[in-house]
């Protein structure tokens, strides 16, 4: 097979220091690939109006495979601030470029595995009955739907009357119709039947394919009959294709409470965009944070690998750098599941694993300090030596 091209789009901050970590890995195991940059980010949107540059789409739409660093975002007043002055003025609007690429390439099926590794301070323990602790490992996978749901952006703030004449012919719209429309605001959740089916197929397909014993839909059908309720039909259907998978139910509130008090029975999680991005935060939390939290943005065509953190800017002329580049290496090796190299991307953790268990190399979120300058005095590990360690391990 010809060598695969891999679009790298390190962004901005501390995505331009991990994602050339997680190349370093790739290449180490031995994946035949050659990685092709592309800009993204806020200098594009300072220098060109636009933090995501056509030449970039284009690369993806030729490509297919993305690897993603972080991005800065900043509120519209600032960004239009920062716009070149040559520019100002002249319509540019700033938007999230990793929310345009989602949009783009309708990339709806977003993938959040937050597994614990044994051996990691950060992970999540509790009190046991006879008063001592315990830690249980952590094994969720949280598939969030990725471009519908409550953030579709179908939002109003005194909202025009015809958007008002088409909610008062729903009964439940009585109490509001006295509110005069510069006193409401309204955001809709919406969910197709096409995109529910695609995130619950993928979510049992998923559970198939690594051996999880369950898909919870994790929505709230109780309240939200009509979206939680389509996933939770749907659920029931594609259940029937999977039999060897058992399907169950839990409403996101009482899911963050028992998050904490057996997360461990939990395997794949199925959810809409809101509160997948919740329960995959609570989740990723248990088992050691931004620092180890990965994603993939998957589409029909085209699939992004990214850390779920951001770009980190005060970490950013750090030298050397100190942040984590795990979250981004195991965001490299969901590329590796996602082509089917799956013999390779667990040799990735294996080796993430064992430099976690050993203890010697860690950044500065695992040793629990405060970040800056003088931790590496304080016996934290630079970003490249804990990559350093993970090739080691690799052999
Ligand atoms: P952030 O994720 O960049 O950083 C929050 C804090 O988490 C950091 O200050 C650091 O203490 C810690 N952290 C993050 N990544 C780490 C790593 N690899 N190793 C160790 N510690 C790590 O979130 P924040 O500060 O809210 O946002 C900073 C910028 O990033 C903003 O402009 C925001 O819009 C953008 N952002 C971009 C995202 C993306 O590219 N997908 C996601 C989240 C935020
Ligand atoms: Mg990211």
């Amino acid at each position: 097979m010809a060598t695969r091209k891999i679009v790298s789009m390190p962004g901005d901050g501390i995505g331009k220091v991990v994602l050339p970590e997680s190349i370093r890995v790739l290449e180490a195991v031995g994946f035949d690939a050659e990685y092709i940059h592309a800009d993204i980010g806020w200098d594009f949107w300072v220098q060109q109006g636009n933090p995501l540059p056509q030449r970039t789409i284009d690369l993806l739409t030729e490509h297919r495979l993305g690897l993603f660093g972080a991005i800065t975002s900043k509120p519209k007043k600032e960004a239009a601030e920062e716009l070149s002055p040559e520019l100002q003025g002249k319509g540019f609007v700033y938007y999230s470029p990793i929310v345009g690429l989602r949009q783009i390439f309708n990339l709806d099926i977003i993938v959040r595995p937050c597994r614990s590794f044994p051996g990691n301070p950060l992970n999540f323990i509790r009190k046991s009955a006879d008063g001592g602790w315990e830690e249980p490992m952590v094994d969720a996978v949280v598939f969030r739907q990725g471009t519908e749901g409550l953030y579709v952006g179908l939002e109003w703030t005194n909202p025009p009357d015809h958007v008002r004449e088409a909610l008062a012919t729903h009964p439940k719209f009585k109490p509001f119709a006295h509110v005069p429309s510069p006193e409401m605001a309204i955001s809709m959740r919406l969910f197709t039947l096409k995109a529910t089916r695609r995130i619950v197929k993928a979510a049992f397909e998923y559970a198939e394919k690594f051996g999880y014993k369950s898909v919870t839909v994790c929505e709230k059908p109780n309240v939200l009959r009509e979206t939680s309720g389509m996933m939770e039909d749907v659920a029931r259907e594609v259940q029937k294709e999977h039999p060897s998978i058992q399907l169950w139910s839990t409403n996101i509130d009482a899911q963050m409470m028992w998050l904490t008090k057996n997360p461990e029975d939990y395997g794949v999680l199925v959810s809409g965009n809101m509160f997948g991005d919740i329960v995959s935060d609570g989740y990723a939390g248990l088992v050691g944070g931004l620092g180890f939290a990965c994603s993939a943005n998957i589409g029909d065509k085209v699939a992004v690998f990214e850390p779920t953190h951001g770009s980190a800017p005060k970490y950013e002329d750090l030298d050397p750098p100190i942040v984590n580049p795990i979250a981004m290496i195991l965001s490299g090796a969901m590329l590796l599941d996602h082509v089917g190299e799956r013999e390779k991307a667990d040799r990735i953790r294996d080796a993430v694993a064992a430099v976690v268990q050993e203890g010697k190399v860690r950044t500065y979120d695992m040793l629990k300090l405060t970040g800056g300058p003088g931790v590496v005095e304080k016996g934290a590990a630079t970003t490249f030596q804990v990559t350093d360690a993970i090739l080691e391990k690799l052999g």
